[in-house]
C-alpha cells in the first residue's frame, strides 16, 4: 500500500507495492498516461514529473519514496484559468513532432519557469539538457519557453 498526493489529491492505493516505480503507479494504476516510459533508467526525461516543484524521473523513483510529498504530472498543469502558458506556447510554436517526449519536456520547462521566470538561452539549455527528443524539436522548445516567459524574441 502507498499513499500519494497527485495533482493535489491524496490517494491511498491498497494494491500497489511500495517498491513500484512512480511511473507505473501513474500510468497503470491511475490512468495518468501523459507521463511516458522511454528508457526506464533515468536518462531520457520522458517520465518527468514534479516532486514538490522539482523535476524528477518517475521511472527510477519508488512510490514509497515520495509518500506524503506533492507530486504533479502533466495532467495537473492546466488549471481553472485554462492552459499553462507553456502549453499555450507549445501550441503556438507547433512544437511536437511525434510528441512522445513532450510531456516530460513541458514538465522540466515548467519547473524552470517557477524558479527562473525569465530564463536566457543558456538557462534553458541547462534546465532542459536531461530531456531528449529523438525528433530534434529543441529549437522550437526553446522558442516556446521564451514565449511562455513573455520574451518571444529570446536572447536575440
Ligand atoms: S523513462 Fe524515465 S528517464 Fe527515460
Ligand atoms: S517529439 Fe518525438 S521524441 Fe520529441
Amino acid at each position: 500500500m502507498v499513499s500519494l498526493n497527485i495533482n493535489g489529491e491524496t490517494l491511498v492505493l491498497e494494491d500497489v507495492d511500495a517498491s513500484t516505480p512512480l511511473l507505473w503507479v501513474l500510468r497503470d494504476h491511475l490512468g495518468l498516461t501523459g507521463t511516458k516510459y522511454g528508457c526506464g533508467g533515468g536518462y531520457c526525461g520522458a517520465c518527468t514529473v514534479h516532486l514538490n516543484g522539482t523535476p524528477i524521473r518517475s521511472c527510477i523513483t519508488a512510490s514509497s519514496a515520495v509518500e506524503g510529498e506533492a507530486i504533479s504530472t502533466i495532467e495537473g498543469l492546466a488549471d481553472d484559468n485554462g492552459l499553462h502558458p507553456l502549453q499555450a506556447a507549445w501550441i503556438e510554436h507547433d512544437v511536437p513532432q511525434c510528441g512522445y517526449c513532450q510531456s516530460g519536456q513541458i514538465m522540466s520547462a515548467a519547473a524552470l519557469l517557477e524558479r527562473n521566470p525569465s530564463p536566457n538561452d543558456a538557462d534553458i539549455d541547462a534546465a532542459m539538457q536531461g530531456n531528449l527528443c529523438r525528433c530534434g524539436t529543441y529549437q522550437r522548445i526553446r522558442a516556446a519557453i521564451h514565449t511562455a516567459a513573455g520574451n518571444p524574441g529570446g536572447d536575440a
